[in-house]
């Protein structure tokens, strides 16, 4: 059994709330480059669920079926407006990193983001077919270099991004993290009301929070009069598990901003942004750019 898939996680189409995400992760990759300029360190930025680097903006969504709508799924096309992706901010920072690493599964975005390299004289410059999870976790093994720092963004449209995949990245000590953490267009629709959550959901899970709590958080047990176990799904489940996902954060990262949600058109909440990090300086940036939710703007310091 698998969730919906949306129509724009076939095309290259992103909502117009796609905006805040991008402008908070190039403002702040903005301000990481400010900070570490002077600093002798080299600065890799990890883009775990790169995309395509371009993306065309889609109108406001029809008041249709709720459950499909809150993924953004068969939106109105007003007039045409593109907008640049993770992988096109961050390589067209005027103070560049030093490498960079892209990952994406699809092979068409994949050739996409390979044309990028060139545009932008990237000198470090990879991209890597494959899953996200493993690939990351095999840069995260060999980042041992004492002068080595990274930003990863990790911004999947579902539930694949894996705990240890993050708890790997943290175990670093070097990496700051900026996480699209999906609870109410992923995970919570996988906690079903039932609690008959089926087996590749709950493995899903599993993997995502790193431990099977999502669904002691997500459900309240109650014995009914002939002593059997009544289960029901909480009002509040996906606040637990958000609550969750960032106490987990907390356990691995030192410095943890407060989530920042992102809501689509019609103000049904998307996902949350989150970074996290043991870089004491970052913290209260990222606290910052991530408090202006959808009034962030992006300092001017990009070539396109
Ligand atoms: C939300 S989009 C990324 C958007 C991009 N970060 C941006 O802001 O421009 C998610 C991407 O993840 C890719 N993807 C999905 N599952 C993946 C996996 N397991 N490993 C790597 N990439 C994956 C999809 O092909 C898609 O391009």
């Amino acid at each position: 059994m698998r969730p919906p898939k949306s129509k724009s996680h076939r095309e290259n189409t992103v909502g117009p709330w796609a905006r805040q995400k991008l402008d908070a992760l190039e403002s702040y990759l903005v301000a990481y480059q400010d900070v570490m300029t002077n600093q002798p360190f080299r600065t890799v930025f990890v883009d775990a669920f790169a995309g395509s680097g371009h993306y065309e903006l889609r109108g406001s969504p029809e008041p249709d079926d709720e459950e499909v709508s809150l993924i953004e799924e068969d939106d109105v096309q007003q007039q045409r407006e593109f907008i640049d992706g993770s992988p096109r901010r961050a390589l067209g920072l005027v103070k560049k990193f030093s490498a960079y690493r892209f990952i994406d599964l699809d092979p068409e975005r994949v050739k996409k983001l390979e044309a990028l390299g060139a545009q932008f004289e990237a000198a470090n410059f990879k991209v890597l077919q494959g899953d996200a999870n493993s690939e990351v976790q095999k840069i995260a093994a060999n980042f041992g270099a004492p002068d080595l720092r990274g930003v990863a963004f990790l911004d999947p449209y579902g539930a694949h991004l894996h705990w240890k995949t993050v708890a790997d990245l943290a175990a670093t000590k070097k990496f700051d993290v900026i996480i699209n953490c999906p609870i109410h267009m992923a995970i919570d629709r996988l906690v079903k009301r039932s609690g008959d959550v089926p087996d590749n959901w709950a493995k899903q899970l599993d993997d995502f929070f790193g431990t099977r709590e999502w669904y002691d958080v997500s459900f309240h047990t109650q014995e009914d009069l002939f002593s059997s176990e009544q289960r029901t799904k909480r009002n509040d489940a996906a606040k637990r598990q958000l609550d969750l996902y960032v106490q987990r954060l907390r356990s691995v990262f030192k410095n943890v901003s407060k989530p920042s949600l992102v809501r689509n058109s019609r103000g049904l909440p998307l996902y949350y942004l989150i970074w996290a990090g043991e870089n004491g300086r970052g913290a209260p940036i990222a606290e910052h750019i991530l408090s202006l939710g959808s009034k962030v703007s992006v300092p001017k310091r990009r070539v396109t």
